[in-house]
């Protein structure tokens, strides 16, 4: 572990080996189906690409969250108290946080986990220009691994900690590891602690399929990008033409489905190894599960969550749920 003093905000390297996404991608690709799970997309070039995915029209889950921060901004304050500590999951371009901070009285500190490091520190970095009486602590790990965060990092004399885990990236992780993860949060924010947490709801199918499947390509590039991360990083040699974008909303799961689908029956090495992919087998790569508002409290509950309240926008697209741990 290395720990950087930056003039504002401090960072802590705690960055899975680039041994563990070796052998996930071989695990993923000798299975069947063949899958990679999709915290492997973010590299730097995939941080960048999803930015770019949230800025189109088809993908409604960003703006819709954003407004359903601000609209009820002074509700969460409120609900959160003064000298609060905000963690961050999944932090990304720590845009929606901005949000929280601005109506806090007085924020005690702001952790931010991410697993793409550089990404993370820059954003950091750009945070702590705009709140620099703030402790802010950029931490690049994995956190479906392990959430061992360094000690005394949370002073808990001061206010509420508080979970902030927005973008439905819970969306990613299926219903046991949602479950899981959940449990494993809840003594991080102690007994009087919250969870905001962003769940993009079920909806119209067509809805759904647009939203994954943007017209400018760019959700296409984000998925193929893994295959380029596995040739650059890997010596993969992936063709990337000989691969396709596939995204569908599976109603019976209540989960869109993203697959890299093979176009032709082909052999590609990865690290030394061969893989066989016969014509239309695919790498699935991500899943993103949508809930609704009671579903999603159910699994709360079962984790040890208490509901609190849960917003959502008036077309019911996407729900931001505050839930406490006691
Ligand atoms: C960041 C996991 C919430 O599932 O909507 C966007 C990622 N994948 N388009 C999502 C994603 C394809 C996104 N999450």
């Amino acid at each position: 572990m290395t720990i950087t003093k930056y003039p504002r905000a401090a960072f802590i390297d705690l960055a899975p080996e680039t041994d563990s996404f070796e052998q996930a991608v071989l695990t993923g690709l000798r299975a069947s189906p063949k899958a990679i799970s999709a915290k492997f997309f973010y590299d730097e070039r995939g941080s960048r690409l999803f930015e770019d995915i949230c800025n189109q029209p088809e993908y409604y889950p960003t703006r819709t969250e954003l407004r359903l921060l601000q609209d009820h901004a002074c509700e969460l304050a409120s609900m959160i108290g003064d000298n609060s500590t905000l963690i961050e999951f999944g932090a990304g371009a720590l845009e929606k946080v901005r949000i929280l901070l601005d109506a806090l009285d007085r924020p005690a500190g702001y952790i931010a986990l991410d697993i793409s490091g550089d990404h993370l520190k820059a954003a950091a970095d750009s945070l702590a220009q705009d709140y620099p009486h703030m402790p802010i602590t950029a931490i690049c790990a994995d956190y479906t691994r392990s959430l061992t965060l360094p000690k005394d990092l949370i002073d808990k004399s001061r206010g509420r900690t508080v979970g902030f885990f927005p973008g439905s990236t819970i969306g990613n992780f299926s219903s046991q590891e949602a479950h899981q993860f959940l449990e494993t949060i809840r003594p991080l924010v102690g007994a009087d602690g919250l969870l905001v947490i962003g769940v993009d709801l079920k909806k119209d199918p067509a809805i759904l399929n647009a939203a994954y499947n943007d017209k400018a390509g760019v959700t296409a590039a984000f998925n193929l990008n893994l295959i380029h991360r596995i040739n650059a990083e890997l010596d993969g040699q992936f063709d990337l033409d000989s691969f396709a974008h596939k995204a569908f909303y599976n109603e019976d799961l209540g989960q869109v489905e993203m697959h890299l689908e093979s176009l032709d029956n082909q052999i590609v090495t990865v690290a030394g190894h061969s893989f066989t992919f016969s014509k239309g087998e695919t790498i699935h790569t991500e899943i993103s599960c949508k809930y609704a508002p009671q579903e999603f409290q159910a699994l709360a509950r079962s984790a040890g969550w208490r509901p609190l309240t849960v917003f959502t926008d008036k077309m019911k697209l996407f729900s931001l749920h505050v839930l406490s741990a006691d």
